[in-house]
């Protein structure tokens, strides 16, 4: 029998607090006049002290979790693709697979830049085909605020933080995840980049005087080489997948810039509505602006069972790739959705319960070892 990589959760968490390019004005040379037309931004979440890679992705995790009305117990790996994660090691993937309870999960971070989203559902759909799992989070998470040079108003106006996800579950039904693309240029490396805090770099003075602590990024270079390669793995995923363009009900591209998705869309001869977009309110999330464009589409009502949807994302590495999904199946079903509502109660006190407990058992476990 055929596997089939089913998109059943979805989920987003977003810092409370707003910057609003009016704020940057008082921090750096700019204008909300220049952003919003460079751009398409408006604002942008940045994440508070006790906000971090890990407890967005938790948060989002959960909510997907919910969606898909799955229990923590039964996800069998988590993915977290992220470029800011919580330490080197351990993975933030980790953090997050003891925080929701998963407790028989495996779970690692995948680093692919921005495209990270779209290499993890490649990874955990093929997974999932071939038999050795059933259920995946994957999960795209950031706290990219922390790494922005507040003086370079090249890129400290882009960036935003916020985590998505989603589970991916095993079905027999035809549908799903139907094709991926994924591509890599590493000799772009340097076109955009955080170099230090690793092994090349390691954190210390000359660093910090060299200003290597923060990203670092060649806007045009990048810009050219996005609306490239955009269009060419959104056709190449559609060419892939058997279908036309034409076919295509929506594409939800990685948000960097509003010029870049309107330029994608006019390479591609479709009109720009086709493209989902919430840059105005999020900047570039990075690994996790694909998924919250998605959570927010689907509060709006845009995506609907059986629309073809395609991914597409480009990024540090360099990387790109494109992911073509035939939307809804098995568990979007009307009798999903009526199920999912009347449980959702039921998952809220289960998500409380668990978090009590924990602590509960943090406590004694605390009192035994003490
Ligand atoms: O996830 C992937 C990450 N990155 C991207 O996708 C970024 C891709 N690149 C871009 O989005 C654009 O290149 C930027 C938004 C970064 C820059 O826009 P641009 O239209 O390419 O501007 P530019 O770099 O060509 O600069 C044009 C002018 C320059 O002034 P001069 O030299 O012409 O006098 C810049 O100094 O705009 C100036 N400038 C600014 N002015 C006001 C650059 N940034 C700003 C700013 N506010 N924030």
């Amino acid at each position: 029998m055929a596997r089939y990589a089913h998109i059943t959760g979805w989920g987003m968490a977003t810092p409370k607090k707003v910057l609003s390019n009016f704020e940057l004005e008082k921090i750096v040379e700019t204008s909300n006049e220049w952003i919003v037309s460079r751009t398409g931004i408006q604002e942008r979440r940045i994440a508070s002290e006790i906000e971090t890679p890990a407890s967005l992705a938790v948060q989002a995790a959960l909510r997907a979790l919910e969606v898909a009305n799955v229990h923590p117990s039964q996800v069998d790996l988590i993915i977290v693709a992220t470029s800011s994660p919580e330490h080197i090691f351990p993975a933030t993937a980790c953090i997050v697979q003891d925080q929701i309870g998963a407790k028989r999960a495996g779970a690692f971070d995948l680093s692919a830049a921005c495209t990270g989203f779209i290499y993890a559902l490649e990874v955990a759909s093929s997974i999932i085909r071939s038999g050795a799992a059933d259920t995946i989070v994957v999960i795209g998470t950031e706290t990219l605020s922390r790494f922005v040079d507040w003086q370079d108003r090249n890129t400290c106006i882009l960036f935003g933080d916020g985590a998505g996800a989603f589970v991916l579950q095993a079905s027999e039904e035809p549908g799903g995840i139907l094709a991926g693309v994924l591509r890599s240029d590493g000799s772009g490396a340097e076109l955009l980049t955080l170099p230090s805090g690793a092994g090349r770099y390691p954190f210390g003075q000359t660093i910090v005087q060299n200003g290597q602590p923060y990203i670092r990024m060649n806007g045009r270079e990048v810009f050219r080489f996005a609306t490239r390669v955009m269009a060419q793995s959104t056709l190449e995923v559609v060419q892939k997948a058997k279908l036309t363009l034409q076919e295509v009900g929506w594409i939800v591209p990685h948000q960097a810039n509003q010029r870049i998705i309107e330029t994608a869309a006019k390479n591609l001869n479709l009109p720009v509505d086709k493209f989902i977009s919430n840059i105005h309110r999020y900047g570039n999330t990075s690994t996790a602006s694909i998924p919250i464009a998605t959570c927010e589409a689907i509060q709006e009502g845009k995506l609907k069972p059986g629309d073809y949807v395609v991914f597409v994302g480009f990024g540090a590495g360099l990387t790109w790739g494109a992911t073509l999904v035939r939307w809804g199946g098995p568990f979007t079903t009307k009798r999903k959705r009526i199920f999912g509502r009347r449980h959702r109660w039921l998952s809220r006190l289960r998500s409380r319960f668990l978090r009590w407990w924990r602590r509960i058992e943090g406590f004694l476990w605390g009192k035994n070892a003490a």
